[in-house]
């Protein structure tokens, strides 16, 4: 007998789901039963101290690497069990930004932001280039469609790396340590573009990190890894977490040193609302 309600909706299923996951490198497992939800329209940040893991999840999220265990899935749909042409079909609609930034460097910023175009849509030359060039103003970078990667600064060539992680229109958008390297106004003003990016679209963002100002001012929910651990050891909304951890690894992490007064919420930075 069918003993479900007659009207009973099926829950929407979140961006991604990350249920049990082991992972690591050549048999060594470095985390071990991660299981974590990000929902449509949030941003979700994946945090901890240096070499706890984070990029190596994100490897795992993207398929760069496979995991020993554990599922992923994005909007309901399991990626890893899927064979090569159904994983590209699905990492077609993220967009990525690797810790490294990783610009062409002998192509200009219009040319870098056109690749992914030109190996995964049939649009015409034209009208990729005017895609190219509406991605860079999207990021305020307009007028430099022309430069290179090391005619520009740091903080722009970021701007490029997103411009370029966002041609496709991404449903999720990956980053790896988007502030590192940045002086603290320019990382503020990358921080703007991203809230500024999810309002606009409705973006799924998940970030790895670990600036505090950054975190306090953008994440929706956060998950802590830690190395000793080898997997999670807290998940919530940042400020939450420091209100009601009694988790010294979590309070040392978000009040380091005299630091959680940066991480007072920035007044200019104006957040959307998340969307479910
Ligand atoms: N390609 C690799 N092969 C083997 N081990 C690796 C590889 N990349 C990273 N590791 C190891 O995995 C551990 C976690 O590295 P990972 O880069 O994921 O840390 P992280 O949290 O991103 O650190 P950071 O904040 O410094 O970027 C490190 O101990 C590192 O030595
Ligand atoms: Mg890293």
């Amino acid at each position: 007998m069918d003993t479900r309600a007659p009207f009973s909706a099926e829950p929407v299923p979140p961006a991604i789901r990350v249920e049990n996951l082991e992972c690591g490198y050549h048999g060594e497992v470095l985390l071990r039963n991660v299981t974590f939800e990000v929902r449509r329209g949030e941003i979700f940040f994946v945090i901890g101290g240096s070499g706890c893991g984070k990029s190596t999840l994100l490897r795992h999220l993207v398929g760069l690497l496979s995991p020993t265990k554990g599922s992923v899935s994005y909007f309901g749909r399991d990626f890893h069990s899927r064979d090569l042409a159904g994983r590209r079909d699905v990492l077609k609609t993220f967009g990525v930004l690797y810790q490294s930034g990783a610009l062409w460097s002998s192509l200009t910023l219009r040319e870098n932001v056109a690749l992914p175009l030109e190996l995964y849509t049939a649009l015409t030359r034209h009208e990729i280039e005017e895609v190219a060039t509406l991605k860079l103003a999207q990021v305020g970078l307009a007028k430099f469609a022309d430069y290179y990667p090391a005619e520009i600064s740091g903080g722009m060539r970021k701007r490029a790396g997103l411009a370029r992680a966002l041609a496709l229109d991404p449903s999720i958008v990956f980053f790896d340590e988007p502030s590192a390297g940045l002086d603290p106004i320019t990382s503020r003003k990358l921080d703007e573009l991203i809230l500024r990016i999810r309002e606009m679209f409705g973006t799924t963002i998940v970030i790895v990190s670990h600036e505090l100002a950054s975190i306090f001012d953008l994440a929706d929910r956060v998950i802590m890894l830690d190395r000793e651990a080898g997997g999670i050891i807290a998940s919530g909304a940042p400020r939450e977490l420091v209100a009601t951890s009694t988790d010294p690894r979590v309070q040392e992490f978000l009040r380091r040193g005299d630091r959680v007064s940066d991480a007072i919420p920035r007044p200019e930075l104006s957040r959307g609302p998340s969307i479910q």
